[in-house]
């Protein structure tokens, strides 16, 4: 069924697990998102970046409210990354469930105050809303804390604004950043600063740049003739660790884009005389489902819905 964001996170912050929220572009990420959820009995955030909206337009948005609306299990349609109030409305007018603004790159005041006017014409439709305190960006462990404090976030802000803008559910920078190159190793995430933050404040919290980006999965691109360098995501054990502290929302698109295209790639390079689209972006879904199979064990969702 199709439910709003809260209706998903405020159970998953108060039984400690986290609910994945994965980017969709297209019908096979959609099936491969929903379909595995309701295998494994889990809740699970379906989100549209604005450039996705550009892409799918309302015609994705259908495809994935229908299926949202026919699942067996709770799924919410929300806005990833919302520049603007008339970005956010939009995607209401739209049928989102969930939407975020995210006016972290402003001033405290400036994104409390754009935040505020998102969730009162959210919440008087009956819709959630996610904000944004901090700058998303990769830490070196050996970074010294002043240097740390000055992008990621506050915990003290971070309770004022909560209090400022009445926000749903709050996404905090705590060492993560977007895409596939993470950084060296294992990327350090501010286990510490999360535990805080989650002591201090009740509401979801959420972590943007997620994606684990598995070793075997890189493995599979490059032997069907990708190429990717130092490719580095977030691992599995600090997941379950943010999520015992309060991350509640778990943000993933990398690791789709991947797995898609191991997927494309493979069939390809097998079968140079394939040009059947089912079979190309079946395979596709296969590998994406396989992904999403272990981020939702990893996050502990499995069994909640
Ligand atoms: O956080 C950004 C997401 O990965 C969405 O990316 O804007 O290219 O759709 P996109
Ligand atoms: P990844 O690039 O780690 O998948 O993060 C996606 C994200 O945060 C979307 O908002
Ligand atoms: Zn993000």
């Amino acid at each position: 069924m199709l439910v709003t964001g809260s209706d998903i996170l405020v159970p998953a912050r108060a039984g400690q697990y986290g609910v994945a929220s994965f980017n969709s572009n297209n019908m096979e990420i959609t099936q491969a998102i929903i379909h595995t959820a309701e295998k494994l009995r889990s809740p699970v955030m379906v989100q549209m970046s604005e450039g996705a909206i550009k892409y799918g337009g309302q015609d994705l948005a259908n495809i994935i409210k229908d299926m949202a609306n026919r699942a067996s299990v709770p799924v919410a349609l929300h806005l990833d990354h919302g520049s603007s109030y008339a970005s956010a409305l939009n995607a209401i007018r739209m049928g989102f469930t969930s939407v975020m603004i995210d006016a972290s790159h402003h001033s405290f005041e400036d994104n409390a105050a754009e935040t505020k006017r998102v969730v009162e014409a959210a919440h008087a439709m009956g819709i959630t809303v996610e904000s944004e305190l901090g700058r998303l960006g990769g830490i070196e462990e050996h970074i010294v804390v002043d240097e740390k404090d000055a992008f990621l976030t506050d915990p003290d802000e971070a309770v004022r604004f909560i209090e400022l803008t009445g926000t749903d559910y709050l996404a905090i920078a705590i060492g993560t950043s977007h895409g596939a190159f993470k950084g060296k190793g294992r990327p350090y995430i501010d286990q510490a600063r999360i535990a805080k933050i989650g002591e201090m404040t009740s509401i979801p919290l959420v972590a943007h740049g997620s994606s684990g980006v598995p070793a075997e999965i890189v493995q599979r691109f490059r032997g069907a003739g990708g190429e990717i360098g130092e490719a580095a995501g977030i691992d599995d054990d600090d997941l379950r660790e943010a999520c015992q502290h309060g991350i509640a929302k778990v943000n993933v698109d990398t690791d789709l884009r991947l797995a898609s295209t191991v997927g494309i790639r493979e069939v390809l390079f097998a079968n140079p005389k394939e040009f059947d689209p089912r079979k190309i972006l079946g395979a596709a879904r296969d590998v994406m489902a396989q992904v999403i199979e272990h981020k939702l064990r990893v996050l502990g969702s499995v069994g909640k819905a």
